[in-house]
């Protein structure tokens, strides 16, 4: 008998790209599929710190060491300079017949597709966002020749014209935050361009999304990758799939969570509770917490908040808050170093959810049905926000602005004055994304389609 496939799988090493790549490795191994997991030494003990999820037979883990970097710029800097020829060695080291192929994320792609070459093993990449914003990163070599960017301050509210299908929709402060790079040199804007290039050389890919949301850049995707598995959202397919012992939600979590919050959120009145999140790693200057916190409570709901503790920038961690705005806040809020976050916005206390926009977060509200008051930073953040406001219209926008009033008004109109036209919207987009999962769905289909071709290797 054959030896059943075994697939490679290769995350970039944080939090938004860890979490829906484990997601899809158990999926694989729920379907007879054996999957090499391959971590950095300090997300696997994170991992294995912050996750109670018993984890399947067939999944291993292995380690890359020697990546990490605590901040995400060295980070990126670490992936350049050294993974290749440790990814090299960790596939010749593993012995045995080569790997069925390896999924990589998108912005590991340089390394894995050169690896995968020289050893005759496919590649297919998982850029682990939006359709929409694997299209606009590989029009970045095109902006640049048409002139959109660099930009300046004053030329943040043109239109962007050079991205077919979203030239009615994107200004180029909804472009990817390193096009606000002016220098397009910068090793972190090439870095970008390159793994993007690279993986147009994949054998085929998969994209964090699903076939009703984003279908017509879904369509001009296929013009550069002949095959596409849009298989989002992955922990409804792993939760429609899984039915006898249901994966906890902190499964991919490199945090671990605190789960007060729910007995909190049990006391609050129905879909009364704005939720705020910034991710894993947006940062605030002290300034901006205040602004936020006054908004919060001036807008008069209940809110539960995530304060990482690396969430205010190390060198503005004073504690000066106002006394009333501390009493205002006790009253009104809960605060918490991590949370559930998928139970929390299941949660029927939930109403609201001010977010970062990064596209787990996203994806996981969609599912959900909550709407969202978008404050994008970095990454794909900012292409997120534009969807969720003006392509979807299941949030409001409040990009390159915090201060109080912004956000006591977008509270207000997220939670009562825009309220009913936005959950219709909402409403309706939750339903397809639930459909998408279910046996005959979308993302359930793409999910056999991706599983049948491993099996075969036909590309
Ligand atoms: C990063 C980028 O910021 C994002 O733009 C990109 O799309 C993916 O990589 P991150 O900032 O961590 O991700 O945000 P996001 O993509 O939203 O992922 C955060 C994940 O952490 C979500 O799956 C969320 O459920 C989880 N989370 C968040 C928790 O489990 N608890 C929390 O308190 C907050």
């Amino acid at each position: 008998m054959d030896a059943p496939p075994h697939v490679l799988i290769l995350p970039f090493p944080a939090q938004g790209h860890v979490k829906p790549m484990l997601t899809l490795a158990e999926l694989l191994c729920h379907a007879g599929l054996h999957v090499t997991f391959i971590n950095t030494d300090h997300n696997h003990h994170n991992l294995r710190r912050s996750s109670s999820a018993p984890r399947p037979h067939r999944l291993r883990f292995a380690s890359i060491p020697g990546v990490h970097r605590p901040n995400i710029t060295d980070l990126f800097f670490s992936v350049m300079d050294n993974f290749k020829p440790k990814f090299r060695d960790l596939v010749v080291s593993m012995g045995g017949p080569p790997p069925t192929c390896i999924i990589a994320d998108g912005i590991m792609a340089v390394g894995a597709v050169e690896v995968g070459e020289e050893r005759g093993i496919p590649v297919i990449c998982f850029r682990t966002q939006s359709a929409c914003s694997a299209w606009t990163y590989l029009h970045l070599t095109k902006l640049i020749e048409d002139g959109e960017i660099p930009f300046s301050g004053e030329t943040m509210d043109l239109p962007i014209t050079s991205i077919p299908g979203l030239e009615n929709l994107f200004r180029r402060r909804d472009l990817p935050s390193i096009c606000r790079i002016g220098d397009l040199q910068n090793p972190i804007f090439q870095f970008f361009v390159t793994q993007t290039s690279a993986m147009t050389r994949a054998s085929a890919l998969i994209l964090h999304t699903f076939q009703n949301l984003e279908a017509p850049i879904i369509a001009k995707l296929g013009a550069i990758f002949p095959t596409i598995y849009p298989i989002g959202p992955l922990h409804a397919l792993l939760k429609a799939q899984i039915t006898d012992h249901p994966a906890p939600s902190d499964s991919g979590s490199l945090i671990p969570q605190d789960r007060s919050c729910l007995t909190w959120l049990d006391s609050q009145p129905s879909r009364s509770v704005v939720y705020v999140s910034f991710g894993s790693l947006v940062k605030l200057t002290r300034g901006q917490f205040l602004e936020f916190l006054y908004g919060l409570v001036n807008g008069g709901k209940p809110f539960l908040w995530v304060v990482r503790s690396d969430l205010v920038l190390e060198e503005d961690r004073v504690d000066e808050t106002p006394e009333e705005l501390m009493v205002a806040t006790r009253e009104r809020g809960c605060l918490v170093d991590w949370a559930p976050q998928e139970e929390v916005l299941a949660h029927w206390a939930v109403g609201g959810f001010l977010t970062h926009s990064g596209w787990n977060s996203t994806v996981e509200s969609i599912l959900a049905g909550v709407p969202m008051i978008c404050w994008p930073q970095i990454a794909d953040q900012q292409v997120n926000s534009r969807c969720a406001s003006e392509l979807w219209r299941i949030g409001v926008d409040m990009k390159d602005t915090c201060d109080r009033s912004t956000v006591e008004k977008m509270v207000r109109d997220l939670m009562e004055d825009k309220r009913e036209e936005i959950m219709k919207s909402t409403a309706e987009i939750s339903r397809m994304a639930r459909d998408s999962v279910e046996k005959g769905g979308s993302s359930h289909s793409a999910l056999e389609k991706l599983i049948e071709d491993i099996k075969s290797m036909k590309f």
